[in-house]
């Protein structure tokens, strides 16, 4: 465990001597880096060999991403997990209305240095917390490099869960690709809809073009899917261009059922895992977690893992 904290301390401090932004294709100023190369020092890193941290991201909106976050978390606990739920929307953050919950504080509370991430995070009634988003904060949603930085710092603060999940905005943000960046495993969500298969391969593109020598362990699931064969049509063209275009592994991971279960559940304000535990959905939700708790080999490499990727260590080897 020492030996670790030290390793990454020379790796901050080899970093930090040449540390510069970078901006992509698009003209965005992409920051990650500097992320990656200014975070302070801290002597009581002690990183934990548990908690794996799984990121739910798409290209499009409303395909699904926090339905799929908060079932999730509840299959994980059914595994016997600890499991926490951040809602890193920072924009339209709504994991709190889909429990309905109106924690005190939040992420805004965070960001604004008030509170730290331990001290807002709130048990649910379902056997996992949440770390409550901030809502309509549109500054937040683009946060600067340094608070950018603290934030991910206080992160430091959950790592004595087993699985964090983090459900973040949809499409490309400096904020999404630094959580993604910090995963060990991103799970990209995508419908059906030609509209939401472009966009989530969009973000698949800037994944490899801005981590290219990163294994990111992407993850595909397929929502809203009339069935296992229209999913896997979907998954394997996706799959398939990734790999011969992008050169980038994307592993398929399940698909779950349109299903008139999740709008009901959504209304009530309860996930569908709980509203109809036998539902296609939660059937589906768990199969895809049964199959993520199998799959450990490029996870649960846990905060360690998390601040070396932050430090591109993979970079400097
Ligand atoms: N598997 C599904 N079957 C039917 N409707 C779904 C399904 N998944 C999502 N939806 C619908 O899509 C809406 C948006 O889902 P949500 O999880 O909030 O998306 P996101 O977080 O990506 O914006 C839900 O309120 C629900 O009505
Ligand atoms: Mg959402």
């Amino acid at each position: 465990m020492e030996d670790q904290a030290e390793k990454l301390r020379e790796i901050m401090k080899r970093k930090n001597d040449n540390a510069e932004p970078q901006a992509n294709s698009a003209g965005r100023s992409f920051q990650a880096s500097a992320v990656k190369t200014t975070m302070p020092a801290k002597n009581g890193i002690k990183p934990s060999e548990k908690a794996r941290i799984i990121t739910v991201t798409s290209g499009k909106g409303g395909v699904g991403k926090t339905n799929l976050s908060v079932n999730m978390a509840l299959a994980f606990a059914r595994l016997g997990k600890k499991v926490i739920v951040m809602d890193a929307d920072l924009g339209l953050a709504n994991v709190n209305v889909m429990l309905n919950m109106i924690p005190k504080y939040n992420l805004y509370h965070v960001i604004k240095k008030q509170k730290t991430i331990r001290e807002i995070l709130v048990e649910t009634e379902y056997g996992i917390s949440i770390v409550a988003g901030a809502s309509g904060f549109s500054q937040i949603a683009n946060m600067g490099e340094e608070d950018r930085r603290d934030f991910i710092t206080e992160l430091e603060g959950l790592s004595n869960a087993d699985i964090i999940i983090i459900d973040t905005s949809a499409g490309v943000s400096s904020n999404v690709l630094d959580f993604i960046a910090a995963a060990d495993d991103a799970v990209i969500i995508t419908t059906p809809e030609p509209t939401a298969i472009t966009d989530a391969y969009g973000i698949i593109k800037i994944i490899a073009t801005e981590y290219d020598s990163l294994n990111m362990g992407l993850k595909l699931v397929v929502n809203r899917a009339k069935g296992a064969a229209q999913a896997k049509g979907v998954a394997d063209r996706m799959i398939n261009i990734a790999g011969q275009f992008l050169n980038l592994k994307v592993d398929y991971l399940g698909f779950i059922y349109d299903d008139a279960s999740v709008p009901h559940a959504v209304l009530r304000q309860k996930p569908f895992m709980v509203v109809d535990p036998k539902c296609k959905a939660s059937i589906c939700v768990q199969h895809i977690v049964d199959r993520m708790d199998r799959n450990k080999t490029i996870a649960t490499r846990g905060f360690g893992g998390m601040l070396r990727r932050f430090f591109g260590e993979t970079n400097t080897a």
